[in-house]
């Protein structure tokens, strides 16, 4: 039953942005790390400097991009169940007052309808977005206050990955933190675990986890037409959004450690591999070079050496088996309680519950 908490129990605080990171120093370790391993890696957050981040909003409004419109249909269908059944009463906690905090906002075009959702539930909701863009979080900030009276927001820059959230709970509320947009599927099955670890370190039992995942092709099922070409089509669209998006991550090393990629000589490749259900995302070299980035405050100059064919792995995109959602989370302390699917069976959106 819907009710109304006394709203003195949740102060009104500005919106705000608390920075917990230093990005320089961040890429620079990052990139060191990543491009000296072999093979050679970035990790996911380098895509989503202030360029990467309004690339990949165009990625979510592709036509061949159907994971972002899939997953805001199934919140469109499931919003109120999704934060009843969040909210659901337990012995200590007969009431709950839930909190939301997002990893990886962006500029939270679909969490609005969660937190549409929680305000009808309990009249307001506090909403903390964590991002490593701060002109994300602005958008994020705009969008939400525009869109949905009700909610608090509290913005962070830091990189979730690594960091302790702080959390700045209410006392006696609940966490619902959201991770959707199957960004776990960026990380590998070991990352992702520790992700999700990191997270669930910093959330008391009860509290819970919303995770968007994409899934893995049904071969042959029939209620289902996702097929390998679905998922090479929206990784490698035709207007070439993904290929400059993918691109930008050269951009940003050129831009912010001197580093000299040229930009030509270097194209986006999409890959289906099966046996890992996974789209790996490559930028090819297409003639042998060398490239040098300069020393930096993780260390002295370096060079890279390409020969023609070689790419940098730049990104994988993870597609899941619901069992394979359920093996992540449990494996990091969470119980899954219940799973949401649009109907051909493309998206799923899962509730876990910490343990
Ligand atoms: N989380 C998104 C996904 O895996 C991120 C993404 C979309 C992406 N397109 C990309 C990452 C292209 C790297 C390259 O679908």
């Amino acid at each position: 039953m819907p009710f109304t908490p006394a709203v003195s129990e949740l102060p009104e605080i500005a919106p705000d942005i608390v920075i917990a990171s230093n990005p320089a120093e961040a890429i620079a370790g990052e990139v060191r790390a990543g491009l000296t391993s072999i093979p050679k890696t970035l990790s996911p957050w380098l895509f989503y400097d202030e360029t990467g981040s309004r690339l990949f909003e165009q990625i979510t409004e592709l036509p061949e991009y159907y994971l972002t419109r899939t997953e805001r249909a199934i919140f469109h269908t499931h919003a109120d169940e999704i934060i009843a059944e969040a909210s659901r009463p337990t012995g200590n906690d007969p009431a709950p007052i839930l909190t939301l905090i997002e990893l990886g906002a962006g500029t939270a075009t679909k969490t609005g309808i969660l937190l549409a959702a929680a305000v009808r539930r309990q009249g307001r909701v506090v909403y903390q977005p964590v991002d490593v863009s701060v002109t994300a979080l602005e958008a994020a900030t705009e969008n939400i206050r525009a869109n949905v009276p009700g909610v608090t927001v509290r913005c962070q820059v830091a990189d979730y990955t690594t960091q302790a959230l702080p959390l700045n709970r209410l006392p006696n509320t609940r966490t619902l933190a959201l991770y959707i947009g199957s960004s776990i599927g960026n990380f590998s099955p070991d990352d992702a675990r520790d992700v999700l670890r990191n997270l669930r370190a910093q959330l008391l039992p009860g509290d819970t986890l919303l995770l968007g995942t994409d899934l893995a092709p049904l071969n042959g099922a029939s209620s289902s037409t996702k097929d390998e070409s679905t998922l090479l089509a929206a990784y490698n669209d035709d207007a070439g959004v993904t290929a400059a998006f993918n691109s930008n991550v050269l951009a940003r090393l050129n831009r912010e450690l001197g580093a000299n990629f040229n930009l030509n000589r270097f194209i986006h490749k999409a890959i289906w591999n099966s046996e890992e259900s996974r789209i790996e995302m490559h930028l090819e070299s297409l003639v042998p070079q060398r490239v040098h980035i300069p020393e930096n405050t993780s260390g002295s100059a370096f060079t890279l050496d390409f020969a023609a064919g070689e790419s940098i792995h730049t990104e994988n995109s993870y597609k899941f088996t619901p069992a394979r959602v359920e093996r992540l989370l449990t494996s990091s302390g969470f119980t899954l309680t219940r799973q949401w699917q649009d109907p051909q069976h493309f998206f799923a959106v899962n509730l876990a519950t910490a343990v």
